[in-house]
């Protein structure tokens, strides 16, 4: 009876253990991809290699000044610091003890800055020895009272934590808080640089991808590797073929051959008939104006047009990207679009006369 209750309840225990695997391989697989692929180790991040060549550099010479690293999203500045924490403290639970991660927009008040980062590294620990990390992320949104608040804490705390600013627009960053970091800019990632992990993940998922189709997820990414990975994602999931037209569809903006229409139209056709059609295209394909604006700024900077007509186009559609952001009627700011490029014309017959 034991024997078999014995047996059952080791059979249970494997059955138990194999049910809890499986279950964290599930887990594991419905992740975003943005997450199931973030680099783990500085070594797998595809970009910024003189950046990450310094922070290892000072990692390893124990020399880690304050950092503050600023860019356009998607870039890898959360990846690299999280990376180099884990560098910085081997094992997970040393990482874990000495490294606060706060998200300044969640809670931006100056107490957020007061009570938890002085909380933390006011502590000791009694089993890690070495200096925390705080990593305080879009710190571009903590107010100014916040800032002030923590350049007096950053000094404070110096001997023993240091602090990495992380920020969109580093504008927005007080110059005192500026003068006490390091500062690395981390552009926007080169094609060539997102091209290979894009080809690595997509054969890790086993998608389907013809050559367009990963040379439109590059050409409509700008350089953010989040927004790479979330269009491959979101159209493998949308589509058996991840080809041009449906990575197009999936994000929505509008489709090349689609934006030559429409330029045909602005070019040539009369107010009244540009009009009508645009509206009518952009009704039936579901286009944002907005989306339509960004792809005709490649194509006309692209064509070789007279200076003054160029810039008044350009000045025109910054002026309706502008008002369009004010939640303004995608109608009118249509109709503003074609009297824009009717006036470039104008400005164009009046220049060959
Ligand atoms: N240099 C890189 N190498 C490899 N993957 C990257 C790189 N940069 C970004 N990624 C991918 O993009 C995702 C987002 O990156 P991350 O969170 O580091 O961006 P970020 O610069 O902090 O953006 P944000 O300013 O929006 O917070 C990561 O999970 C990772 O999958
Ligand atoms: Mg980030």
């Amino acid at each position: 009876m034991t024997g078999t209750d014995d047996g059952g309840v080791k059979t249970m225990e494997v059955d138990g253990k194999q049910h809890k695997d499986k279950k964290a391989e599930e887990r594991w697989n419905q992740l975003p991809w943005v997450e199931k692929y973030r680099p783990d180790k500085l070594d797998d991040l595809v970009a910024h290699d003189d950046i990450i060549q310094i922070i290892k550099n000072l990692i390893e010479q124990d020399q880690l000044p304050h950092l503050l690293l600023y860019g356009p999203p998607g870039t890898g500045k959360t990846s690299t610091i999280v990376a180099a924490a884990k560098k910085m403290y081997g094992s997970h639970a040393a990482y874990k003890s000495m490294t606060l991660e706060l998200n300044a927009s969640d809670a931006r008040g100056i107490d957020v800055v007061r009570n938890q980062i002085k909380e933390f590294a006011g502590t000791k620990q009694l089993f890690s020895k070495g200096i925390k990390l705080i990593i305080l992320d879009e710190c571009d949104a903590m107010t100014n009272d916040a800032q002030f608040a923590l350049r007096r804490i950053i000094e404070k705390y110096t001997s023993n934590a240091r602090f990495c600013l992380i920020c969109n627009y580093v504008s927005k960053i007080i110059p005192a808080l500026q003068s006490r970091c390091t500062r690395f800019r981390f552009a926007p990632l080169a094609r060539d640089q997102i091209e290979g992990r894009l080809t690595e993940i997509a054969q890790k998922e086993h998608c389907n991808t013809t050559p367009d189709g990963m040379d439109a997820i590059l050409r409509l990414s700008g350089g953010d590797m989040r927004r790479v990975l979330n269009l491959l994602q979101a159209t493998s999931m949308s589509s058996d073929e991840i080809n041009g037209t449906t990575v197009y569809q999936t994000s929505g903006a509008p489709l090349p051959t689609d934006v030559t229409i429409i330029l045909d139209l602005l070019l040539n056709q009369s107010m009244q008939t540009a009009v009508t059609d645009i509206l009518k295209l952009c009704g039936t394909k579901g286009y944002a104006l907005v989306d339509i604006l960004q792809e005709l700024t490649f194509e006309i900077t692209a064509l070789d047009l007279p200076g003054p007509a160029l810039a008044t186009m350009l000045d025109g559609m910054s002026d309706i990207e502008h008002r369009l952001a004010f939640g303004t009627s995608e109608k009118i700011q249509t109709a503003a679009l074609v009297g824009v490029f009717v006036k470039a014309r104008h400005q164009m017959e009046m220049a060959s006369e």
